[in-house]
């Protein structure tokens, strides 16, 4: 099976965790993607949904299916999305799609995060998939000099990419993530940080 076909069976899978009559939360991505067309089918007994990035709201209006505002919406039961890495605790690397930081907010927002993925994104330890973090612009070279410093990792700004919030994406080459939850609270106190993509706080 291609890594194409992998991640259709499990976005297809995911529709088992949608609740009927409630909001469910949407990811951003290439899996997420094939979730929201096979949501399609269902659309009539979800009461809607919640995005997280410019790209999976406009597919999901594409199919006819209803978008909340993250501001209207209190409880979620279900949070689905992807992850580049999951580690056997269910910790993530997110981000690739640069759609970090409103993923978390969804999460945030849900009961349960649903990781849909396939096997290729399973690790030991989390940090050879590049670690994605959105900066204020003004911060990225300072938030760069503070990753070579503290964890003699390489950062760079990734070309030509501006988030869905006006920001940039640094992503940090050469980590070793033992400790994904200390990690994050770390980098999450850097002046200029909007959000790290390391998904312990919110694990799936
Ligand atoms: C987007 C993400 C995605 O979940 C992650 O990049 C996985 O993407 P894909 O399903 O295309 O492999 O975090 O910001």
């Amino acid at each position: 099976m291609t890594q194409d076909e992998l991640k259709a069976l499990v976005g297809q899978a995911a529709l088992e965790h949608v609740v009927a009559g409630s909001v469910v939360g949407v990811g951003t991505g290439s899996t997420v993607n094939h979730f929201i067309d096979a949501l399609a089918g269902m659309k009539d007994r979800i009461a809607g949904a919640v995005s997280s990035s410019v790209k999976s709201t406009e597919r999901l209006r594409s199919h006819g299916i209803r978008v909340l505002d993250a501001a209207d919406v209190e409880r979620i039961p279900v949070y689905i999305d992807g992850a580049d890495e999951i580690d056997h605790r269910g910790n993530m690397i997110k981000g690739g799609g640069a759609a970090l930081t409103r993923e978390k907010i969804v999460a945030d927002l849900a009961d349960r995060f649903v990781c849909i993925a396939d096997e290729s994104k399973l690790v030991d330890v989390l940090g050879a998939y590049p670690l994605p973090i959105e900066v204020i612009p003004m911060a990225a070279a300072q938030v760069m000099r503070r990753f070579a410093s503290a964890y003699g990792a390489e950062a760079t700004v990734r070309a030509g990419v501006v988030t869905d919030n006006g920001n940039l994406i640094v992503d940090v080459r050469g980590l070793r993530i033992t400790d994904p939850a200390a990690m994050e609270v770390e980098v999450n106190q850097w002046p200029g940080v909007v959000c790290v993509g390391i998904f312990a706080r919110h694990r799936a």
